[in-house]
Protein backbone atom coordinates (compact mmCIF):
# COMPACT_ATOMS: atom_id res chain seq x y z
CA UNK A 1 0.00 0.00 0.00
CA UNK A 2 0.56 3.47 -0.32
CA UNK A 3 2.32 5.79 2.51
CA UNK A 4 0.11 9.49 2.59
CA UNK A 5 0.16 9.67 6.29
CA UNK A 6 0.92 12.94 7.17
CA UNK A 7 0.41 14.98 3.81
CA UNK A 8 -1.90 17.70 2.73
CA UNK A 9 -3.18 18.67 -0.19
CA UNK A 10 -3.04 22.04 -1.71
CA UNK A 11 -3.24 22.21 -5.40
CA UNK A 12 -4.18 19.60 -7.49
CA UNK A 13 -0.43 18.81 -8.61
CA UNK A 14 0.74 17.91 -4.71
CA UNK A 15 -0.10 14.19 -5.77
CA UNK A 16 1.38 11.70 -8.60
CA UNK A 17 -0.73 10.42 -11.02
CA UNK A 18 0.07 6.91 -8.77
CA UNK A 19 -1.15 8.43 -5.46
CA UNK A 20 -4.16 10.02 -7.12
CA UNK A 21 -5.02 6.48 -8.59
CA UNK A 22 -4.29 4.86 -4.55
CA UNK A 23 -6.86 7.97 -3.55
CA UNK A 24 -9.10 6.57 -6.24
CA UNK A 25 -8.80 3.23 -5.49
CA UNK A 26 -9.00 3.33 -1.35
CA UNK A 27 -12.47 5.65 -2.31
CA UNK A 28 -14.09 2.97 -3.71
CA UNK A 29 -13.24 0.75 -1.38
CA UNK A 30 -14.64 2.72 0.99
CA UNK A 31 -17.73 3.62 -1.15
CA UNK A 32 -18.34 0.13 -1.68
CA UNK A 33 -17.77 -0.75 2.18
CA UNK A 34 -20.60 2.35 3.16
CA UNK A 35 -23.00 0.55 0.91
CA UNK A 36 -22.50 -2.88 2.63
CA UNK A 37 -22.67 -1.44 5.96
CA UNK A 38 -19.09 -2.78 6.59
CA UNK A 39 -17.08 0.20 6.72
CA UNK A 40 -14.43 -0.09 9.57
CA UNK A 41 -13.89 3.42 11.44
CA UNK A 42 -9.62 4.27 11.16
CA UNK A 43 -10.13 8.30 12.61
CA UNK A 44 -11.67 7.04 15.66
CA UNK A 45 -10.58 10.04 18.29
CA UNK A 46 -8.83 12.22 15.92
CA UNK A 47 -9.98 15.69 15.52
CA UNK A 48 -10.84 17.91 12.25
CA UNK A 49 -10.96 21.58 11.85
CA UNK A 50 -13.05 22.67 8.99
CA UNK A 51 -12.36 26.48 8.40
CA UNK A 52 -15.05 28.06 5.57
CA UNK A 53 -14.28 31.66 4.91
CA UNK A 54 -16.42 30.93 1.89
CA UNK A 55 -19.74 29.30 1.75
CA UNK A 56 -20.08 25.70 1.32
CA UNK A 57 -22.77 23.09 1.02
CA UNK A 58 -21.36 19.84 -0.07
CA UNK A 59 -17.61 20.40 0.50
CA UNK A 60 -18.45 20.84 4.39
CA UNK A 61 -21.32 18.62 4.30
CA UNK A 62 -18.84 15.73 2.82
CA UNK A 63 -16.27 16.23 5.53
CA UNK A 64 -18.41 16.43 8.10
CA UNK A 65 -19.84 12.90 6.82
CA UNK A 66 -16.78 11.14 6.01
CA UNK A 67 -15.19 12.02 9.37
CA UNK A 68 -18.48 10.91 11.36
CA UNK A 69 -18.42 7.88 9.17
CA UNK A 70 -14.35 7.29 10.21
CA UNK A 71 -15.62 7.91 13.84
CA UNK A 72 -13.55 11.45 13.83
CA UNK A 73 -14.79 14.80 15.86
CA UNK A 74 -15.10 17.72 13.46
CA UNK A 75 -14.86 21.52 14.84
CA UNK A 76 -16.42 24.02 11.98
CA UNK A 77 -15.90 27.65 11.66
CA UNK A 78 -17.89 29.75 9.58
CA UNK A 79 -17.23 32.66 7.25
CA UNK A 80 -17.75 35.09 10.19
CA UNK A 81 -17.13 32.37 13.60
CA UNK A 82 -13.05 33.15 14.21
CA UNK A 83 -10.79 35.65 14.45
CA UNK A 84 -8.25 34.76 11.53
CA UNK A 85 -7.43 37.45 9.22
CA UNK A 86 -9.10 40.28 10.97
CA UNK A 87 -7.92 40.00 14.12
CA UNK A 88 -5.05 37.10 14.21
CA UNK A 89 -3.05 35.90 11.19
CA UNK A 90 -2.80 33.01 9.38
CA UNK A 91 0.88 32.01 10.86
CA UNK A 92 -0.38 32.55 14.56
CA UNK A 93 -4.21 30.41 13.91
CA UNK A 94 -2.21 27.57 12.45
CA UNK A 95 0.30 27.51 15.02
CA UNK A 96 -2.42 27.16 17.57
CA UNK A 97 -5.11 24.96 15.45
CA UNK A 98 -1.77 22.57 14.68
CA UNK A 99 -1.92 22.07 18.60
CA UNK A 100 -5.02 21.10 18.79
CA UNK A 101 -6.48 19.23 15.66
CA UNK A 102 -5.12 15.89 13.71
CA UNK A 103 -6.25 17.94 10.47
CA UNK A 104 -7.12 21.13 9.23
CA UNK A 105 -9.41 21.89 6.12
CA UNK A 106 -9.74 25.50 4.84
CA UNK A 107 -11.58 27.49 2.28
CA UNK A 108 -11.01 30.50 1.30
CA UNK A 109 -9.71 33.32 -1.72
CA UNK A 110 -5.73 33.01 -1.14
CA UNK A 111 -4.03 30.11 -2.00
CA UNK A 112 -1.20 32.08 -0.07
CA UNK A 113 -3.35 31.40 2.83
CA UNK A 114 -3.70 27.73 2.70
CA UNK A 115 -0.28 27.36 2.20
CA UNK A 116 0.89 29.31 5.25
CA UNK A 117 -1.41 27.12 7.18
CA UNK A 118 0.20 24.46 6.24
CA UNK A 119 3.40 25.70 6.56
CA UNK A 120 2.88 26.23 10.57
CA UNK A 121 0.30 23.92 11.76
CA UNK A 122 2.44 20.83 11.46
CA UNK A 123 -0.59 18.50 11.25
CA UNK A 124 -2.23 18.12 6.88
CA UNK A 125 -3.73 20.64 5.67
CA UNK A 126 -6.91 20.30 2.87
CA UNK A 127 -7.82 22.73 0.38
CA UNK A 128 -11.56 23.25 0.26
CA UNK A 129 -11.38 25.51 -2.52
CA UNK A 130 -9.27 28.62 -2.88
CA UNK A 131 -9.51 31.22 -5.91
CA UNK A 132 -7.10 29.24 -7.88
CA UNK A 133 -7.43 25.20 -7.18
CA UNK A 134 -10.06 22.93 -6.22
CA UNK A 135 -8.47 19.73 -5.05
CA UNK A 136 -10.26 17.95 -3.19
CA UNK A 137 -13.08 18.31 -6.02
CA UNK A 138 -10.78 16.66 -8.29
CA UNK A 139 -10.76 13.45 -7.22
CA UNK A 140 -14.69 13.37 -6.71
CA UNK A 141 -14.84 14.30 -10.70
CA UNK A 142 -12.34 11.61 -11.79
CA UNK A 143 -14.09 9.28 -9.70
CA UNK A 144 -17.27 9.84 -11.05
CA UNK A 145 -15.80 10.01 -14.91
CA UNK A 146 -13.62 6.13 -14.49
CA UNK A 147 -17.51 4.86 -12.96
CA UNK A 148 -18.98 5.80 -16.05
CA UNK A 149 -16.95 5.26 -19.00
CA UNK A 150 -16.71 2.12 -20.90
CA UNK A 151 -12.84 2.69 -21.60
CA UNK A 152 -9.53 2.67 -19.44
CA UNK A 153 -8.88 5.83 -17.80
CA UNK A 154 -6.29 6.62 -20.19
CA UNK A 155 -8.73 6.85 -23.06
CA UNK A 156 -11.10 9.34 -21.22
CA UNK A 157 -11.67 12.26 -23.21
CA UNK A 158 -13.18 15.37 -21.50
CA UNK A 159 -14.40 18.70 -21.97
CA UNK A 160 -14.74 21.80 -20.25
CA UNK A 161 -16.64 24.73 -22.23
CA UNK A 162 -17.02 27.85 -19.90
CA UNK A 163 -14.60 30.06 -17.72
CA UNK A 164 -11.37 28.09 -18.36
CA UNK A 165 -9.45 30.60 -15.65
CA UNK A 166 -11.30 29.99 -12.73
CA UNK A 167 -10.18 27.36 -9.64
CA UNK A 168 -12.36 24.72 -11.64
CA UNK A 169 -10.96 25.76 -14.92
CA UNK A 170 -7.29 24.93 -13.32
CA UNK A 171 -7.65 22.16 -11.77
CA UNK A 172 -9.83 20.17 -14.37
CA UNK A 173 -7.17 21.43 -17.11
CA UNK A 174 -4.48 19.71 -14.24
CA UNK A 175 -6.37 16.76 -13.74
CA UNK A 176 -6.40 15.62 -17.07
CA UNK A 177 -2.74 16.47 -17.47
CA UNK A 178 -1.90 14.35 -14.47
CA UNK A 179 -4.18 11.41 -15.03
CA UNK A 180 -3.26 11.05 -19.03
CA UNK A 181 -6.47 11.64 -20.31
CA UNK A 182 -7.65 13.76 -23.22
CA UNK A 183 -8.73 17.17 -22.01
CA UNK A 184 -10.17 19.88 -24.15
CA UNK A 185 -10.58 23.32 -22.93
CA UNK A 186 -13.13 25.43 -24.92
CA UNK A 187 -13.05 29.01 -23.52
CA UNK A 188 -12.47 32.97 -25.50
CA UNK A 189 -9.10 34.20 -24.90
CA UNK A 190 -9.64 36.36 -22.30
CA UNK A 191 -11.02 33.20 -19.93
CA UNK A 192 -8.32 30.61 -20.78
CA UNK A 193 -5.88 29.35 -18.04
CA UNK A 194 -3.06 31.85 -17.22
CA UNK A 195 0.39 30.68 -18.52
CA UNK A 196 1.66 29.95 -15.71
CA UNK A 197 -1.08 26.53 -15.04
CA UNK A 198 -0.97 26.24 -18.92
CA UNK A 199 3.05 25.38 -18.47
CA UNK A 200 2.25 23.31 -15.48
CA UNK A 201 -0.19 21.33 -17.31
CA UNK A 202 1.94 20.54 -20.31
CA UNK A 203 4.98 19.86 -18.19
CA UNK A 204 2.75 16.98 -16.79
CA UNK A 205 1.30 15.81 -19.87
CA UNK A 206 4.76 15.14 -21.11
CA UNK A 207 5.27 13.01 -18.77
CA UNK A 208 1.92 11.08 -18.78
CA UNK A 209 1.13 11.19 -22.51
CA UNK A 210 -2.38 13.35 -21.59
CA UNK A 211 -3.26 15.19 -24.88
CA UNK A 212 -4.25 18.69 -23.72
CA UNK A 213 -6.42 21.51 -26.10
CA UNK A 214 -6.84 24.75 -24.72
CA UNK A 215 -9.10 26.82 -27.71
CA UNK A 216 -12.04 28.92 -27.88
CA UNK A 217 -12.95 26.69 -30.73
CA UNK A 218 -16.11 25.02 -29.74
CA UNK A 219 -16.04 22.20 -31.92
CA UNK A 220 -13.03 20.69 -30.17
CA UNK A 221 -15.94 19.06 -27.90
CA UNK A 222 -16.14 15.97 -30.85
CA UNK A 223 -15.52 12.95 -29.41
CA UNK A 224 -15.86 14.16 -25.80
CA UNK A 225 -17.33 11.44 -23.68
CA UNK A 226 -17.89 14.47 -20.56
CA UNK A 227 -18.68 17.77 -20.62
CA UNK A 228 -17.80 19.98 -17.61
CA UNK A 229 -18.73 23.62 -16.84
CA UNK A 230 -18.97 25.77 -14.04
CA UNK A 231 -20.52 28.83 -13.12
CA UNK A 232 -19.01 31.92 -15.09
CA UNK A 233 -18.53 34.42 -11.83
CA UNK A 234 -16.84 32.58 -8.91
CA UNK A 235 -17.42 33.53 -5.39
CA UNK A 236 -15.56 36.38 -4.19
CA UNK A 237 -16.07 37.93 -8.20
CA UNK A 238 -16.64 41.59 -8.06
CA UNK A 239 -20.27 41.90 -9.26
CA UNK A 240 -19.35 44.34 -12.28
CA UNK A 241 -17.60 41.22 -14.44
CA UNK A 242 -21.20 39.93 -14.61
CA UNK A 243 -21.83 41.75 -17.80
CA UNK A 244 -18.82 40.85 -19.94
CA UNK A 245 -18.81 37.29 -18.20
CA UNK A 246 -22.34 36.87 -19.85
CA UNK A 247 -21.40 38.46 -23.46
CA UNK A 248 -18.05 36.68 -23.20
CA UNK A 249 -19.70 33.21 -22.44
CA UNK A 250 -22.79 32.87 -23.77
CA UNK A 251 -21.28 30.95 -26.97
CA UNK A 252 -19.97 28.44 -24.56
CA UNK A 253 -23.24 27.95 -22.20
CA UNK A 254 -23.96 24.12 -22.13
CA UNK A 255 -26.77 23.45 -24.26
CA UNK A 256 -28.44 20.61 -26.66
CA UNK A 257 -26.27 21.99 -29.51
CA UNK A 258 -23.14 21.58 -27.86
CA UNK A 259 -23.39 18.16 -26.13
CA UNK A 260 -25.02 17.30 -29.49
CA UNK A 261 -21.62 18.54 -31.42
CA UNK A 262 -20.02 15.85 -29.69
CA UNK A 263 -21.44 13.66 -32.09
CA UNK A 264 -21.30 10.89 -28.95
CA UNK A 265 -24.63 9.93 -27.74
CA UNK A 266 -24.04 8.86 -24.57
CA UNK A 267 -21.95 12.16 -23.52
CA UNK A 268 -22.07 13.06 -20.24
CA UNK A 269 -22.98 16.05 -18.11
CA UNK A 270 -20.51 17.22 -15.23
CA UNK A 271 -20.82 19.94 -13.16
CA UNK A 272 -19.50 20.53 -9.54
CA UNK A 273 -22.46 22.62 -8.61
CA UNK A 274 -24.08 25.12 -7.29
CA UNK A 275 -24.86 25.69 -10.76
CA UNK A 276 -27.67 28.29 -12.23
CA UNK A 277 -30.04 26.98 -14.87
CA UNK A 278 -33.20 28.40 -13.68
CA UNK A 279 -35.03 31.35 -11.76
CA UNK A 280 -35.28 28.95 -8.95
CA UNK A 281 -32.39 31.07 -6.39
CA UNK A 282 -32.00 34.23 -5.52
CA UNK A 283 -28.88 35.11 -7.51
CA UNK A 284 -30.76 33.32 -10.38
CA UNK A 285 -33.46 36.08 -9.73
CA UNK A 286 -31.12 39.13 -9.46
CA UNK A 287 -28.97 38.43 -12.39
CA UNK A 288 -32.26 37.35 -14.62
CA UNK A 289 -33.58 41.12 -13.89
CA UNK A 290 -30.26 42.96 -14.61
CA UNK A 291 -29.56 40.50 -17.76
CA UNK A 292 -33.20 39.36 -18.77
CA UNK A 293 -31.57 35.74 -18.82
CA UNK A 294 -32.51 32.76 -17.09
CA UNK A 295 -30.48 29.74 -17.26
CA UNK A 296 -26.41 30.39 -18.23
CA UNK A 297 -23.78 28.07 -17.59
CA UNK A 298 -25.78 24.77 -18.49
CA UNK A 299 -29.75 25.09 -19.72
CA UNK A 300 -32.58 23.77 -17.80
CA UNK A 301 -33.38 21.30 -20.70
CA UNK A 302 -29.47 19.73 -20.72
CA UNK A 303 -29.47 19.34 -16.65
CA UNK A 304 -32.93 17.88 -16.12
CA UNK A 305 -31.97 15.43 -18.98
CA UNK A 306 -30.41 11.94 -18.12
CA UNK A 307 -26.98 13.20 -19.02
CA UNK A 308 -26.94 15.02 -16.00
CA UNK A 309 -24.21 12.89 -13.85
CA UNK A 310 -23.47 16.14 -11.07
CA UNK A 311 -25.42 14.57 -8.45
CA UNK A 312 -23.45 11.56 -8.66
CA UNK A 313 -20.40 13.54 -8.78
CA UNK A 314 -21.62 15.06 -5.12
CA UNK A 315 -21.94 12.18 -3.89
CA UNK A 316 -18.84 11.34 -4.69
CA UNK A 317 -17.33 14.10 -3.08
CA UNK A 318 -17.88 12.29 0.41
CA UNK A 319 -16.41 8.95 -0.35
CA UNK A 320 -13.16 10.71 -1.99
CA UNK A 321 -12.50 12.91 0.85
CA UNK A 322 -13.02 10.31 3.01
CA UNK A 323 -10.26 8.67 1.28
CA UNK A 324 -7.92 11.62 1.76
CA UNK A 325 -8.79 12.07 5.43
CA UNK A 326 -8.01 8.08 6.01
CA UNK A 327 -4.85 8.00 3.90
CA UNK A 328 -3.60 11.13 5.62
CA UNK A 329 -4.25 10.66 9.27
CA UNK A 330 -5.75 6.85 9.16
CA UNK A 331 -4.42 4.51 11.90
N1 LIG B 1 -18.65 21.84 -5.43
C1 LIG B 1 -18.50 22.46 -4.25
O1 LIG B 1 -17.39 22.69 -3.76
O2 LIG B 1 -19.66 22.81 -3.64
P1 LIG B 1 -19.81 23.67 -2.30
O3 LIG B 1 -19.43 25.09 -2.65
O4 LIG B 1 -21.26 23.54 -1.95
O5 LIG B 1 -18.90 23.12 -1.25
N1 LIG C 1 -15.82 28.32 -9.31
C1 LIG C 1 -16.80 28.21 -8.25
C2 LIG C 1 -16.76 26.84 -7.64
C3 LIG C 1 -17.73 26.61 -6.51
C4 LIG C 1 -17.64 25.23 -5.93
C5 LIG C 1 -16.52 29.27 -7.20
O1 LIG C 1 -15.34 29.45 -6.84
O2 LIG C 1 -17.44 29.93 -6.77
Amino acid sequence: AFNLKGRSYLKIADFSQREMLYLLDLARDLKRAKYARAEKPSLTGKNICLIFEKTSTRTRCAFEVAAYDQGANITYLDPSGSQIGHKESMKDTARVLGRMFDGIEFRGAGQDMVETLSDYAGVPVYNGLTDDWHPTQMLADMQTMIEHADKPRKDIVYAYSGDCRSNMGNSLLMLGAIMGCDVRMVSPKETQPHDDVRELAMERAEKTGARVTITDDTSAVEGADFIHTDVWVSMGEPKEVWAERIKLLSPYQVNMDLMKKTGNPSVKFMHCLPAFHNLETKVGQDIHEQFGISEMEVTEQVFESDMNIAFEQAENRMHTIKAILVATLGA
